[in-house]
């Protein structure tokens, strides 16, 4: 299904380098449409330490506009292949500049990202995100991903009460990786 989309013309994609940091922190900042105010742009810088980028670039990719002067990203994916689970990849963060979204940009990074993973041998990937995120579990159903059974619900959508702390729901999903 996603093999046959055109990647977004005029963009490069490549694997980050530990330079990029900031430019990834950019995006954390000011992607999410505000989710959660100035106490979630600041989770969400947190949750994506530099160690992500001086371990796990190999797995991980950015888009960029070579005709844009600004000097920001157009896109990231932070993602690595599991070490417990050999048939497993996990993406632990995506984000698409607001102005690029429902353009491509976030296909072609996973579809990279799935290429990869594949080469690895891997035959899944795992990745969650929050209830709250409508247009990520849209974005990640329509990608293929299934959504894992929860054992509650919030607003229809299945979760795992508590995943990430107490108070903390997430929605799990997982998709095959077709050889
Ligand atoms: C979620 C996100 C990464 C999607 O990236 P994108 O570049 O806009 O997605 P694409 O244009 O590549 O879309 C891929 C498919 O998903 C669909 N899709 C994307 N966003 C959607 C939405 N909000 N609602 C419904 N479908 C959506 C597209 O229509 C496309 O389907 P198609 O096969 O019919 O063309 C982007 O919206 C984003 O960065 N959001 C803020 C950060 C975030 O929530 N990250 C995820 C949690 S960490």
């Amino acid at each position: 299904m996603t093999n046959a989309r055109p990647a977004p013309e005029g963009l490069t994609f490549r694997h980050p380098v530990e330079d990029d940091y900031p430019r990834i922190q950019h995006g954390l900042t000011h992607w999410w449409g505000g989710l959660g105010g100035e106490a979630g742009a600041q989770q969400r810088r947190l949750l994506v330490p530099r160690l992500f980028l001086q371990h796990f670039t190999g797995t991980s990719w950015i888009a960029e506009d070579p005709d844009d002067t600004d000097g920001w990203l157009v896109a990231f994916l932070v993602g690595f292949l599991s070490q417990d689970h050999p048939d497993e990849a996990y993406i632990h963060f995506v984000g698409v500049d607001p102005e690029r979204k429902r353009g491509g940009v976030g296909a072609a990074l996973y579809e990279r990202f799935f290429a990869g993973a594949r080469e690895a041998g891997r035959t899944r990937v795992k990745c969650i995100t929050g209830p709250a995120n409508r247009d990520s579990i849209a974005y990640h159903t329509r990608m293929g991903f299934t959504i894992e059974k929860g054992d509650t619900e919030v607003d229809g959508v299945p979760v795992k009460s508590d995943y990430d702390g107490e108070g903390l729901p997430r929605v799990c999903f997982v998709r095959e990786l077709a050889p």
